[in-house]
């Protein structure tokens, strides 16, 4: 296990109805608050307006912006800053999903370091713009997937030139506060509802698969966070209104971007910057859905080159025989998770995802060019493997 530090200044206010709080806490972030929302679900549900007569009660002025789209473009969070900046607002407030979130800390860098946000992404061979100051951030997440309420980054795409990445940066992106009340998700329609809990599973699995091997806390807490969204996932399915399912998976995913599950392991992110590959060039495909048409394929990859921890997942989360050979624990592993992605309604392979085989190179190309590839993955030739077993459930 590495040495780490573990600094998480977000105060978190978690719990079922909690957004009546949303008002009082914001008295403290200032006078004006520019408020970020997707399109249409803030609207529908209610919230938007609830939210704002909070503010009121508690003299708290806003303006809203309301069109940030899924994988959010750096130009919508540009027009958002633009119009924070116009209205004297001195806070932000992002209201909806991961997207929703993301956008409102880069609208929150905007507003107070001034540019466009691309300035201040990094990617090889192009250095970031410096983030001076951000306006202070409120997060209020209306779906449980990113945890970005607790974490210090945020994922835009350029549509231009069709890439997408996270800016990063625990000394500058945390909220002030983050609202975490799972009535919030009732709304959240099946496929979205799916597509969080693969997410919140992955933020585990990339460096449990691939880190130190000696972090037992962070591994049982890790198969904590798994088992939790794996059982939940079932209720909430056959209950999109069960409030207790609802409530464990938003606190999962709050969890496990926040800190400790992660610690101490340096593990390699692959799938992530894989499905941002994916995501940049279609838009239409959401980051969960991404995520499960590429990781079973993911897994039979890392059987072959680091079985360890593939194989105590298959033991410990899936209840494999632990006398099992290798080759059968990874199977029942990548197995297991297919059927779960099937289970929880979506694709587990990228042909059912709606990605062209011909675009496999685009998208290898785009991770070389946006992320670089992954140490684990070694080389383009792995990374095209994965992908192009990732094409087609063969099994
Ligand atoms: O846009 P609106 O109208 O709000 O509708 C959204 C959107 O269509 C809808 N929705 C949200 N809350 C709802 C609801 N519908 C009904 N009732 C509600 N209560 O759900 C749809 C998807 O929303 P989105 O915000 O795009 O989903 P998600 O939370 O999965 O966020 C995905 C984005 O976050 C990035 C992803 O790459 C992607 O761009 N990520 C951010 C991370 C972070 N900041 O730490 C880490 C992640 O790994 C991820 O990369
Ligand atoms: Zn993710």
């Amino acid at each position: 296990m590495k040495n780490f530090n573990i600094f998480n200044p977000v105060k978190i206010i978690f719990g079922w109805g909690v957004i009546k709080e949303s008002g009082k806490e914001a008295f403290y972030l200032g006078k004006k608050a520019l408020i970020i929302t997707g399109k249409n679900s803030a609207k529908k549900t209610g919230i938007l307006e609830k939210l704002i007569k909070l503010l009121k009660e508690n003299m708290v002025d806003s303006v809203v912006f309301s069109d940030i789209t899924p994988n959010p473009k750096s130009d919508e969070v540009d027009e958002a800053a633009e119009i924070g900046i116009k209205e004297k607002c001195d806070f932000v407030i992002g209201l909806g999903g991961g997207s929703v979130m993301d956008a409102a800390k880069g609208a929150a860098i905007v507003l107070k370091s001034g540019g466009n946000l691309w300035d201040y992404v990094a990617l090889p061979g192009k250095k970031a713009k410096q983030i001076d100051e951000v306006a202070p951030i409120m997060l209020i997440p209306t779906l449980a997937a990113t945890g970005s309420e607790g974490n210090p980054a945020a994922v835009f795409t350029n549509s231009k030139t069709q890439q997408k990445t996270a800016i990063y940066n625990p000394l500058k992106l945390y909220p002030k506060v983050s609202i975490v009340d799972p009535s919030l998700t009732l709304t959240v329609p099946p496929k979205q509802t799916a597509e969080g809990i693969i997410d919140i599973i992955m933020h585990v699995l990339e460096e449990y698969l691939t880190g130190d091997t000696d972090c037992d806390l962070q591994d049982r807490i890790s198969e904590g966070i798994i088992l939790t969204c794996i059982e939940n996932a079932q209720k909430v399915i056959q209950n999109p209104e069960d409030k207790k399912a609802r409530t464990n998976i938003s606190l999962a995913s709050t969890v496990a971007l926040h800190g400790l599950p992660n610690a101490g392991r340096a593990g390699a992110w692959v799938v992530h910057p894989i499905e941002h590959a994916i995501s940049g060039i279609y838009d239409n495909i959401a980051h969960g859905s991404g995520i499960a048409a590429i990781l079973p394929s993911y897994l039979r990859f890392l059987g072959k080159v680091k079985p360890e921890k593939v194989k105590q997942l298959s033991i410990r989360v899936f209840n494999a025989d632990e006398y099992s050979d290798e080759t059968e624990l990874i199977e029942v592993c990548a197995k297991s998770f297919e059927d779960f992605i099937e289970m929880i309604g979506l694709k587990n392979n990228l042909k059912d995802s709606g990605i062209e085989k011909n675009f496999l190179g685009k998208i290898a190309d785009k991770v070389v060019e946006v992320s670089g590839i992954p140490s684990i993955i070694k080389n383009k030739e792995n990374l095209l493997k994965i992908l192009n077993n990732a094409f087609e459930s063969k099994y």
